[in-house]
């Protein structure tokens, strides 16, 4: 077990109605004058954001807004948020949607917050010491964002999709209120839930597994949103279920699945090649990788993986070596994930194979040029990262 440090500083509100919180936490947290950040239009279908904005005027709070976060959010709108912030005096920003808008938050407060252009906290040449306060309402468990010291952001003008991860991030608040959920399309619900359960996978497939309590709690939690999952599909109004899923988004990427161990953290930064090239949803891009890279990198710890086959999905043990039940449960990760709608390899995930060059070039732009390498479990340097992308382009 490897030293840690556990810092959850977001207050939540979980539950049916915790929007009316909303005035009072922004004047806790210092806000005066709020930016408004929403995505391309379901929270002003959902009639939430007519909520939020009936509620800061009530309590005398002046707003701006900024809609039209795109999936990937886009560095040229956050550039537009930070110019907005800086010319109207905004003091705190309210991320209204999922993980693209409050990434996309996440940057405009560090961009406003900071003297220096936004970019260059994602390309590793500077790290932030101030930011805006960001508070957010969450419309789609997945990206964690919520609780997470992360944002990712593409650069559509060179098509880099980039990640920074910073303490000062974490949002201020998170209001958490399943129902919001409840609109969610079947593709969205079940990329949230691929999302999730990687971010607890990414922790648990690991050399550092001697932390029983962690493991347990990462294998709870994996198994409670792969049983919800279908159930929720075939029930989107179902509260409770809803609920499990939501409250999982969070404790999958706060940390708390991680205590202890080292993650590894490849087949998240393979596939934000994929979303950046490509313009696919995250939690697909993550199907189709996962089943490659855990085939590639099982020998590291076969004895994790078949843990996780009986654990979490269900292989019965007996009469099997270590390895047929590890690659057992790779396949039945597989066949969950074309259960819930999910693709499991490129050419499922974008309609054709990718072509060589655009392997070539994923790989160049995750390994920095090949002067950087990726994983944990299994250190990958450019070719092994070319080897997983060439595994995943099979039909
Ligand atoms: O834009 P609108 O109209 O709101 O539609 C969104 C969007 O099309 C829709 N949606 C959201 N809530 C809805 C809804 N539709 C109906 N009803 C609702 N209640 O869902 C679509 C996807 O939204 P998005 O915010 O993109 O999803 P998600 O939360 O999965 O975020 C994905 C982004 O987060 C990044 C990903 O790379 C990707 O860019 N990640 C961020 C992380 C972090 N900050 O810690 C970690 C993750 O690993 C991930 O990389
Ligand atoms: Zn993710």
């Amino acid at each position: 077990m490897i030293d840690f440090t556990y810092y959850t500083p977001t207050e939540v509100k979980f539950g049916r109605g915790v929007e009316t919180h909303i005035p009072d936490l922004i004047k806790k947290y210092g806000g005066s004058k709020v930016l408004i950040h929403y995505g391309g239009g379901s929270a002003e279908r959902s009639g939430l954001l007519s909520k939020v904005r009936r509620q800061l005027t009530n309590a005398s709070i002046p707003f701006v807004e900024l809609g039209g976060v795109k999936p990937n959010p886009r560095l040229s709108l956050i550039r537009q948020g930070i110019e907005l912030c800086r010319t109207e005096n905004v003091d705190f920003i309210l991320a209204v949607g999922g993980g693209s808008v409050i990434d996309s938050a996440k940057a405009i407060g560090v961009g406003a917050g900071c003297g220096t252009d936004v970019w260059d906290f994602y390309v590793g040449k500077k790290m932030a010491d101030y930011t805006l306060p960001v508070g957010v309402v969450l419309t789609i468990p997945a990206a964690g964002s919520e609780m997470s010291d992360g944002s990712v952001v593409t650069n559509e003008d060179t098509g880099q999709k980039r990640a920074y991860g910073d303490n000062l991030m974490r949002p201020k608040f998170a209001i958490m209120n399943p129902e919001r959920t409840y609109t969610l399309p079947a593709y969205q619900t079940s990329c949230g839930a691929t999302d999730i359960m990687m971010h607890t996978m990414e922790r648990y497939f690991t050399h550092d597994d001697d932390m029983e309590l962690t493991t347990a709690l990462a294998e709870a939690l994996l198994r409670t949103v792969k049983d919800a999952t279908p159930k929720v599909l075939a029930a989107p109004e179902d509260y409770n279920l809803r609920a499990q899923i939501m409250w999982a988004s969070s404790l999958a990427h706060n940390d708390l699945t991680g205590c202890g161990s080292t993650g590894d953290w490849a087949t998240h930064n393979l596939e934000h090649e994929l979303s950046g090239m490509f313009d696919v949803a995250h939690g697909a891009g993550l199907a189709a990788i996962w089943p490659h890279w855990a085939e590639y990198v099982l020998s590291e710890n076969p004895k994790r993986f078949a843990r996780f086959a009986v654990n979490v999905m269900d292989i019965d043990p007996a009469t099997k070596t270590t390895e047929e039940a590890a690659l057992e449960g790779i396949e039945a990760m597989k066949a969950f994930y074309h259960s819930i709608g999910m693709p499991t390899s490129i050419p499922e995930l974008i309609g054709r194979e990718a072509t060589e060059d655009e392997i070539v070039r994923m790989a160049s732009l995750a390994s920095l040029d090949d002067t950087a390498t990726i994983g944990s479990l299994k250190v990958l340097d450019k070719s092994k990262m070319i080897d997983i992308y060439h595994l995943a382009n099979r039909k």
